[in-house]
């Protein structure tokens, strides 16, 4: 097994990972750290969560979140049981907190995509195994603890680094986006419409986080100027799962909040993109951004993997040390 430069302090590790502020800021540099050693030995800890098992909920669809973490707990040494929320008696009238109290009899840890924030939560409540948000409507930790590995292997440490984040400032990615910039020391410039900017409840967070990290955060509508300083832009997509009803609309607010070649032209020249992925081509992002040399979003969806795994590690082997 890997050393890894930051030990992660075992008495600041959650017992569930629902969004990115369950995170002490202290321990996310040692989070990261062993993330990329499992990258650098994908194997290392193949044994160690042997006779472990986990299960993952999706109530959506996936690709990188399902495959990451299922190959992430092989890795690991231990099975994932994938489901469908309708495959389970949840998706036929069994609650949220039966289904939570009995797969803890039988799992190390539950992963869940879903819906209403509160379904992980409540989810958590009733669980007597870490509970970890695979994407609600309103977080999506493990893209983000991706994103900040992805920004560090490109540009080193996060501290002072600046970013913008181009759309819907309200969404899952951009919430948790905000709170890794936060923890990190980061400055970011969220560029929104009008009725897209950022719940004040999520601002207030961050900007108490920024208080002690040094980062700071500013809402703006002109994706120009939240780019004219920064070192990564963040597209995000303008339709999203939850939101296929309000389509049309959304297309229409959102259409001046493109990361394109002409957008790029105002940040500093070495800026990169970033997209969580999957992208609408030429919508969102212009094809030629996203597959241009300047764009970490193969990065940020391949760095899924180790961060699963540093996560699934991290959670689980605490609970295993504080139930003994
Ligand atoms: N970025 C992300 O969560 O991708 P999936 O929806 O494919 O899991």
């Amino acid at each position: 097994m890997s050393a890894v430069k930051s030990p992660i302090l075992e008495s600041k590790i959650p017992d569930h990972l629902l969004r990115v502020s369950d995170l002490d800021p202290g321990i996310l540099p040692g989070l990261l750290d062993l993330a990329q050693a499992m990258k650098r030995e994908p194997l290392g800890w193949a044994d160690s969560l042997r006779g472990a098992a986990i299960g993952c909920i999706f109530e959506k669809p996936s690709t990188r979140t399902r495959v990451s973490l299922a190959v992430a707990a092989g890795r690991l040494g231990m099975p994932a049981v994938v489901v469908s929320r309708d495959e389970l008696q949840l998706g036929h009238g069994e609650t949220v907190a039966d289904t939570a109290r009995v797969l803890s009899s039988y799992l190390d840890a539950i992963t869940m995509r879903t819906f209403e924030h509160e379904v992980v939560e409540e989810m958590a409540q009733a669980s007597a195994v870490p509970v970890i948000n695979a994407l609600s409507n309103s977080h999506h930790p493990f893209q983000s603890l991706a994103d900040l590995l992805a920004l560090r292997e490109h540009f080193g440490p996060l501290d002072g680094l600046t970013a913008a984040f181009i759309g819907d400032g309200r969404s899952n990615t951009c919430n948790s986006f905000l709170s890794a910039c936060a923890a990190s020391g980061m400055h970011l410039a969220i560029a929104s419409p009008p009725g897209y900017q950022t719940d004040t409840e999520v601002l207030n967070e961050a900007r108490e986080t920024m208080a002690q990290s040094g980062g700071t955060v500013s809402l703006m509508t002109e994706p120009e100027e939240a780019v004219c300083n920064a070192q990564a832009v963040y597209a995000e997509v303008w339709v999203s799962m939850d939101k296929h009803h309000e389509a049309g609309e959304r297309k229409t607010d959102l259409a001046r909040y493109r990361v394109d070649e002409q957008l790029l032209a105002h940040a500093p020249r070495d800026a990169v993109a970033l997209h969580c992925l999957p992208a609408v081509r030429d919508q969102e992002i212009t094809s030629d951004v996203l597959d241009g040399p300047h764009c970490l979003a193969w990065h940020q969806a391949a760095n899924r993997l180790p961060t699963a795994q540093a996560v699934l590690h991290t959670l689980i082997t605490a609970r295993q040390q504080r139930t003994v």
